[in-house]
């Protein structure tokens, strides 16, 4: 080991081993490796309509205060939250992303002794911010590749701290029943906080994400993570948001960085908030693409899972990697989702329907061998 490398040891153990998340790869990055333009990504689950025009106006109009610090408490936001939720504005922690709650959950609850509940197949953050501060994650099989609660259960014991829930679930899309995912909350024991992750809960239209704030009167130690990134899209900007109880919430305020939310990230995401027309159109596009879509694999004999998101993973039945690479030369990104243990699967973003078109037009191309 030479000298630089000596550094490795001098970090955590949880850190020495941690192999960073992966994103999408960016439009530039294809740019500058293949020298290609009119590169399409569907890779990220961003809104393919870009930000509302509300959220753009709020940005213009802050610009020209970017010379003082933002609201550290996010008052507007968290007002403008509780309101839509009916909640009290304690029991709302705002984060730099949804991610950072997930972070500040982890950092906030464990310690090396202890342990962290989740599905195969979940939400690639949960183990990074697991082990980063040392815990041990206990990983249920997946059924059908949803959560299996049952099987989640049975692995909660008096040292575990943390069970994440993603619902839908990234990558698979899956969808838990309302009223078996509120009794897993119900059977948990009042040592563990369960986060429930729904990143994707616009999407879902049933109305059944209504259900999970009606919980948090009930389980103290119930935390729902939400985000701008998605349906308001405003992923550039990271803004999410944690409800739970206001206790809960305090513990989560005292780990956080008093300006964890930047200003223009705030009065983007007051004003999203306001853009019920904006919202509306998004989820009738991912609703419509998601058939065109999932039409198209029909036609190409491909399998998918069933997706309650803005994404679809789909069953190459081969290693995805070749495929993935061939569709980079086309100009098209998608994700590859080895890390989450699906070799042979690609998850796909919803687009807009010109973008959904050069996808399938891209990957019947490449599975005909026309690469
Ligand atoms: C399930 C899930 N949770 C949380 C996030 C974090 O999103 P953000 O930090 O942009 O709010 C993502 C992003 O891909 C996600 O898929």
């Amino acid at each position: 080991m030479n000298n630089a490398d000596k550094i490795y040891n001098l970090a955590v153990s949880g850190v020495q081993k941690l192999i960073p998340y992966t994103p999408g790869k960016p439009i530039e990055e294809l740019e500058r490796e293949l020298g290609l333009s009119n590169i399409i990504k569907l890779a990220s689950n961003e809104n393919p309509l870009g930000p509302g025009k509300k959220a753009l106006a709020a940005i213009q109009a802050t610009l020209k205060d970017l010379a003082l610090y933002p609201d550290g408490n996010g008052f507007n936001l968290k007002r403008a939250l509780a309101d839509k939720y009916a909640v009290d504005m304690s029991q709302i922690t705002l984060g730099n992303g949804s991610n950072e709650i997930l972070e500040l959950v982890a950092r906030a609850f464990l310690t090396p002794e202890l342990e962290v509940v989740f599905s195969q197949h979940a939400f690639a953050v949960y183990p990074i911010v697991t082990q980063a501060v040392g815990a041990t994650a206990v990983v249920a099989p997946a059924l059908d590749y949803g959560h299996d609660l049952g099987a989640m259960l049975q692995r909660v014991t008096d040292k575990t701290r943390l069970v994440f829930i993603a619902n839908p679930n990234n990558p698979t899309g899956t969808l838990l029943n309302h009223a078996y995912l509120e009794a897993f909350i119900g059977a948990l024991p009042d040592t563990c906080v369960c986060v429930l992750d729904e990143a994707y809960c616009e999407f879902v239209g049933d109305g059944s994400a209504d259900n999970s704030i009606a919980w948090l009167k009930k389980y103290p130690n119930l935390l729902i993570t939400r985000t701008f990134s998605k349906a308001y899209g405003l992923a550039g900007l990271r803004v999410g948001y944690g409800l739970s109880s206001p206790q809960l919430a305090d513990i989560l305020n005292r780990v956080r960085q008093p300006f964890n939310n930047n200003m223009l990230a705030l009065a983007a995401a007051e004003a999203a908030l306001t853009d019920t027309e904006h919202l509306q159109n998004t989820i009738a596009v991912n609703a419509q693409g998601m058939q065109f879509i999932t039409e198209g694999f029909k036609k190409l004999g491909l399998e998918w899972i069933p997706s309650a998101g803005n994404f679809v993973l789909v069953d190459l039945k081969q290693p995805a990697m070749p495929i993935y690479e061939a569709l980079l030369r086309k100009g098209v990104i998608v994700r590859p989702v080895g890390v989450y243990e699906l070799p042979n699967h690609l998850r796909i973003t919803i687009g807009t329907q010109a973008e959904n078109q050069l996808f399938l037009q891209a990957l019947t191309e490449v599975l005909s061998g026309n690469v």
